[in-house]
């Protein structure tokens, strides 16, 4: 249960999906997610891309919305990715204070974080997702075979987010993925299935006790402090969000150590697991000084020092405030 409704999440074929009756409803897409289902007519097809997640797009919406009369019992689907679910529930939750919403996540990141958790937005006055509400989606079907047709940098950007959802509380995943990397690699259906369940059992237990993020919502934070002001510096497309991610998930498992919080036989099994699905870990000592500026911007933070999720172990998070020079340390001077 979230909030005042409850999510219902279904695993479907991709016939069953191809074949799902819309008529009727409105849905949103975007350009490389449309075929996955009949689009109602009068539906939006967004140019795929985080730049579709904007104010003008999601006005678009609700105009469109609007003009085809869509009522509080109207049903919203969004097909795609994490830019299609978060402006699509962006648009359901403003519409008449909220219609129905389905998500038919199509993106590894969104199977196994966006689409499940409440949190919608668009992109604005140059900052991501500053303008949002909490809008869990009515229904949530999960169709993994999706996922073969996603390219390969968007799969890999999804699994540093599994591998962090497992850190968080699942260690049975966490052993699949250092057992079967090679399946994960070839992206076999059953697995995949496996993996994406597990995440939505993780993340929706987190976000059920916490959908506001008052607190324990912060932990899916994990990696994403160092890996946002990484991604912001090293320059556009240098580096993914998973990559950036998996980078910042190394350095939060060395300051936890540094810091005498994690447990050091841990962190190196989580950094040997970055590196057998190759992402890179490597210290980026040239960017030190730009990556803490970012990070003091980030809008997260709170307090005089940078806020950090860090880990004792498997399934054991806190929040951190930890000072600079410590910090400068674990990012190579
Ligand atoms: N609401 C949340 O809790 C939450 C959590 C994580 C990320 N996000 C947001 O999600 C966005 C990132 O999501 P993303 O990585 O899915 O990006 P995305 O939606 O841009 O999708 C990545 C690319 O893959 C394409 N694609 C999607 N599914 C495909 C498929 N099955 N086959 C072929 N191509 C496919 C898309 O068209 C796009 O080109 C960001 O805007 C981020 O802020 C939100």
């Amino acid at each position: 249960m979230f909030g005042n409704h409850r999510t219902d999440v279904k695993s479907v074929d991709a016939e069953s999906l191809a074949g799902l009756g819309l008529d009727g409803q409105f849905a949103v897409a975007d350009t490389h997610t449309k075929d996955f289902v009949r689009l109602p007519r009068g539906s939006i097809v967004l140019q795929a891309g985080e730049a579709a997640k904007s104010w003008e797009n999601l006005r678009d919406i609700l105009e469109k919305m609007l003009e085809i009369d869509l009522t509080r019992g109207s049903w919203l689907s969004g097909i795609g990715g994490g830019v299609v679910c978060d402006i699509s529930a962006a648009a359901a939750s403003l519409y008449m204070r909220g219609l129905n919403l389905r998500l038919v996540p199509s993106s590894l990141v969104a199977m196994v974080d966006a689409a499940l958790g409440g949190k919608t937005g668009v992109n604005f006055g140059g900052y991501k997702n500053i303008v949002g509400t909490f809008y869990p989606a009515h229904e949530l079907l999960i169709c993994s075979s999706l996922l073969t047709s996603l390219p390969e940098r968007e799969y890999m950007s999804g699994l540093a987010e599994a591998i962090k959802t497992a850190l968080l509380g699942d260690p049975e995943l966490l052993t699949t993925m250092e057992d079967r990397s090679q399946d994960v690699a070839s992206r076999d259906p059953e697995l995949l299935e496996d993996i994406v369940w597990r995440c939505l059992e993780v993340k929706g237990g987190i976000v059920e006790r916490d959908l506001t993020e008052t607190g324990e919502r912060a932990y899916l934070n994990l990696g994403h402090t160092f890996g946002h002001a990484l991604e912001a510096v090293a320059g556009l497309g240098r580096w993914s969000h998973g990559e950036a991610v998996a980078w910042g998930l190394a350095r939060a498992m060395e300051l936890g150590v540094s810091l005498k919080i994690t447990d050091p036989a841990y962190a190196s099994r989580v950094i040997a697991l970055l590196e057998q699905y190759r992402y890179d870990t490597e210290r980026q000592p040239e960017l030190t000084s730009r990556i803490l500026a970012a990070m003091k911007k980030d809008k997260k933070r709170r307090g005089s020092g940078v806020r950090f999720v860090l880990q004792e172990t498997l399934g054991s998070t806190q929040v951190v405030e930890v000072d600079d020079d410590q910090v400068i340390q674990v990012l190579g001077g």
